[in-house]
């Protein structure tokens, strides 16, 4: 069955994600992106651009846009926007650390 967005899921330990990169990891089907920022904050986000499909992991990341690698839109981690002129939006998910265990919700409903 599957879990609703309020539901977070143990995914890995905060110290799998390198600081200032991302990760893909598989959360009830779906693929999601997490980064790790420079602050210590996890983000976690879906993991294909919806331009065409880029690798959201692979892109260079701050504590606020993440860069899709093959075309260079820059998402908002908050909102999901796409910032600086670009299109699109993705979707942004429900994400916190718990005694080092990175815990997400991913809305399959
Ligand atoms: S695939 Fe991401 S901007 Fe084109």
């Amino acid at each position: 069955m599957n879990a609703p967005a309020d539901v977070l899921q143990d995914v890995c330990r905060v110290e799998d994600l390198p600081v200032g990169e991302g990760r893909t990891y598989v959360v009830d089907g779906e693929q999601v992106a997490l980064f790790r920022h420079r602050s210590g904050r996890v983000s976690a986000v879906q993991a294909a651009c919806p331009h065409a499909g880029g690798p959201l992991a692979d892109g260079q990341v701050d504590e606020s846009v993440v860069i899709c690698p093959l075309h260079l839109t820059a998402f908002d981690l908050a909102t999901g926007e796409a910032t600086g002129g670009g299109e699109g939006t993705i979707a942004v998910h429900p994400c916190r650390v718990e005694a080092g265990v990175v815990r997400v919700g991913v809305d399959v409903r």
